[in-house]
């Protein structure tokens, strides 16, 4: 892999198509390269590592050392969630430690289009998300600079809570918007609550990016039992 301008590796190739992407918050520590590879083995090519400051959300979870020890055991894509306030100060951080995207949200980058283009200056996509009640047109400005919007479905901070289904009609709003601007290769990514039957929801109303914790890692089968269920739910071919 080529070193980028700040040192980093070159970035992965984003999946494409509708994307189940497993969120490492729900994973065993003890056993996290075990279970990446298990849902690596049942078809995952995109990972989500949320990141808690306990200032921006009520919650720690966790950072740069878990990043560190993932990246060599996996070269699936590893979409960094930012969920911690005054990110820019970690973007070269996440980006070195082997983020392929960082998502930060919107509440919280009164220079948004500063950050946005640092990520992308450290060769990461750029991501930027929005809380539940943040209406989709505080991204109208931003959306031809970024990679992937995510619109939360549940109020960030915790995993097991359940899918905000008001937040569907924030999905198609991104679409219709991203359509005025023909951004055509904007992802749209949803994550909170997500589990087979929110999930097929979620792909109806506009996402291809399906962040799922609980229903991955925690759900009633094994973790690639749980995780085919989810493609099958989104009838994502093999
Ligand atoms: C919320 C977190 C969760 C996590 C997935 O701050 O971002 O949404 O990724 O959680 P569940 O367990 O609901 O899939």
């Amino acid at each position: 892999m080529s070193e980028n301008s700040a040192g980093g590796t070159h970035r992965r190739p984003m999946p494409q198509g509708v994307v189940i992407a497993p969120s490492i918050l729900a994973a065993d520590y003890v056993r996290l390269g075990e279970q990446v590879a298990e849902a690596e083995e049942a078809g995952a090519r995109w990972f989500q590592v949320d990141v808690m400051d306990g200032h921006f959300v009520p919650n720690l979870s966790i950072g740069l050392p878990v990043l560190e020890s993932l990246r060599p055991v996996t070269d699936a894509f590893l979409d960094v969630h930012l969920m911690i306030d005054n990110p820019e100060g970690f973007l070269e951080p996440f980006a070195r430690a082997g983020a392929d995207l960082i998502t930060v949200h919107q509440e919280v980058c009164p220079h948004l289009h500063r950050e946005v283009h640092e990520i992308r200056r450290l060769g990461c996509r750029a991501g930027v998300a929005i809380d539940p009640s943040t209406p989709a047109e505080m991204l109208s400005e931003i959306l031809p600079f970024v990679d992937l919007v995510l619109v939360m479905t549940v109020n960030p901070g915790f995993g097991g809570q359940s899918f905000i289904h008001a937040a569907l009609r924030k999905v198609k709003r991104v679409r219709e918007m991203a359509a005025r601007y023909s951004l055509r290769g904007l992802r749209v990514q949803v994550d909170g609550g997500v589990d087979p039957e929110t999930a097929a929801l979620s792909v109806d109303a506009g996402a291809d990016v399906l962040v799922a914790g609980s229903s991955v890692f925690r759900g009633p089968g094994t973790i690639a039992e749980n995780y085919r269920a989810l493609r099958r739910a989104v009838a994502v071919e093999v």
